[in-house]
């Protein structure tokens, strides 16, 4: 699937991305800058925070109770997309994904 990472710069990095692989592993194996996955997925850090970007927010869906918490630690302003993305995983019917990089 393919993955497009919106920097705040107004840059983008695109990738193909292999099914199964978490967005964070993604965005790290391809040094997006921002995206940093401190804790390796473990849901203990929100260094990997990213907001997803219209119309692929519904179709990810929205954190659990416990990815909702972390979120709220981010530093980066929270918005309505906002996940840790490695809880998000590459699927063929994500394909195509847009993913913004919050301001650190
Ligand atoms: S990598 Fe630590 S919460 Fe996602």
């Amino acid at each position: 699937m393919k993955v497009t990472w919106k920097l705040p710069d107004g840059s983008e990095i695109s990738a193909d991305v292999a099914e199964g692989l978490s967005m964070m592993e993604a965005a790290v194996a391809q040094n997006v800058p921002g995206v940093v996955g401190e804790c390796g997925g473990n849901l203990s850090c929100a260094t990997c925070h990213v907001q997803v970007a219209e119309p692929w927010a519904a179709r990810v869906g929205g954190p659990d109770d416990f990815e909702d918490a972390m979120l709220d630690t981010v530093e980066a302003a929270r918005g309505p997309g906002s996940r840790l993305s490695c809880q998000i995983r590459a699927s063929a019917d994500l394909d195509g994904l847009v993913l913004i990089v919050p301001e650190a």
